[in-house]
């Protein structure tokens, strides 16, 4: 008897984190009745689809989802067309300098996914000049730096106009809630059963329409919290809208709180000009983009500092043994004196793993320390400028939002 119970309760624990696998009818007709909803109500017109062409720009299609990675349509749309105006052809992004293709991807964030974009147009202009055509499986595009296996799944059928399966985390969410997978979709276990969902729910016709119906569900109807169940074409067999438990799906383990980070972004000025620094080569996230030197503050708390935290923990910082964290800052610090007006900008930059608080502040050199420094950043081999306004330098996000806030607070 009490065997008995404990493998019931066993197998029902087993079933609800790995959810209800679909029928043969199910897979048939969930594509069906998604692609019909997609006709009437998916976005169109967008400038990377091609799902009403017969054949795609897949070029076009690889860009566009790496810049759809993390990044809301709205936002790549302002960046799509540039890029491609510039950047027309995989040989021209691969022979291109990396200073400009920073440059045009300024303002859109997460550089590493330029940066890996940069380096696999190269793999793929040399791929085609082996091969004499762009890859075309899920494998061969999984070997291309910065294609993950859904961007991959993506760009085959949308790209390629071959079978491929995406499975990202809206995706993820859609399934997890239309097959009631309660297991954890940070851990492998649940990640490989939404895959195996993801793939026997793909039409073999038509994956490419597919992809893009499946991403607008999940981005316009299937949300992430009040999803719109009420438009949604496949709520007659969707197991969480039957039981009404939506609101719980996906099940995602709760991430650690993320550290806060308080800095100040100097705008060190002579004569008009303003000092900015080159980052490369430290494999930090700012590599290969310009900024204001930043100080870390020695501080992790979520407040906005105040005036007078400020002026404290600025003190801190610049009387402190340790100094900052790297040599360039703690050489800095030995030239500058303590800046002591407020604040002319205030940002909260929230990244992957932090809460960044920047607080802008400006020191005008006399020519004394604008020697030293000058001596100091050539003798590190630091590459820097003095500029009047930072055109045409890609800067990280983070320093575009604090200029602008700087601009419109003078
Ligand atoms: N996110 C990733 N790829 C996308 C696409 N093709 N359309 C809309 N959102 C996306």
């Amino acid at each position: 008897m009490t065997t008995t119970k404990t493998t019931d309760v066993c197998t029902i624990a087993q079933m609800s984190e790995q959810g209800v696998y679909p029928s043969d009818e199910q897979r048939h007709s969930f594509a069906k009745r998604l692609l019909t909803w997609f006709e009437l109500h998916g976005r169109h017109g967008l400038p990377w689809q091609y799902h009403h062409q017969p054949s795609a720009d897949i070029y076009a299609v690889w860009v566009s989802e790496i810049m759809l990675q993390q990044t809301q349509v709205v936002t790549v749309l302002k960046f799509f067309e540039p890029f491609l105006a510039r950047f027309a052809t995989v040989q021209e992004l691969a022979v291109a300098d990396w200073q400009e293709v920073a440059s045009f991807w300024a303002g859109l964030g997460y550089y590493a996914r330029a940066r890996n974009l940069h380096a696999g147009a190269q793999q793929v202009a040399d791929f085609i000049d082996t091969h004499g055509r762009f890859p075309e499986t899920v494998n061969e595009w999984q070997a291309v730096k910065g294609v993950g296996r859904s961007t991959a799944g993506a760009i085959v059928a949308m790209g390629v106009k071959k079978f491929g399966v995406i499975c990202d985390g809206n995706v993820k969410r859609v399934l997890a809630r239309h097959r009631a997978v309660f297991g954890d979709v940070t851990k492998s276990a649940t990640d490989k059963r939404l895959w195996e969902i993801a793939t026997a729910l793909t039409p073999k016709e038509y994956s490419g329409h597919y992809a893009q119906a499946m991403m607008d569900l999940g981005a316009t109807i299937c949300t992430r919290t009040q999803p719109k169940c009420h438009l949604c074409p496949v709520t007659d067999d969707c197991i969480a809208y039957v039981l009404g438990v939506q609101s719980q799906l996906p099940v995602k383990k709760k991430a650690p709180p993320k550290p806060h980070w308080h800095s100040i972004a100097l705008s060190l000025t002579h004569c008009g000009l303003t000092l900015w620094l080159h980052r490369q080569n430290g494999g930090g996230i700012w590599d290969g983009l310009w900024s204001l030197p930043i100080f870390m503050l020695p501080l992790d708390d979520n407040q906005k500092l105040d005036n007078n935290t400020l002026s404290d923990a600025i003190f801190k910082a610049w009387q402190s043994d340790e100094k900052v964290h790297d040599l360039l800052h703690s050489q800095l610090i030995e030239i500058l004196p303590i800046p002591t007006q407020t604040s002319t900008a205030y940002l909260r930059h929230t990244l992957t793993h932090v809460h960044w608080h920047l607080y802008g502040m400006s020191i005008c050199l006399n020519n004394s320390q604008f020697n030293q420094i000058n001596q100091t950043l050539t003798a590190l081999g630091i590459d820097y400028l003095w500029k009047d306004a930072p055109y045409n330098l890609p800067l990280p996000a983070a320093m575009h939002k604090l200029l602008t806030l700087s601009n419109s607070s003078a």
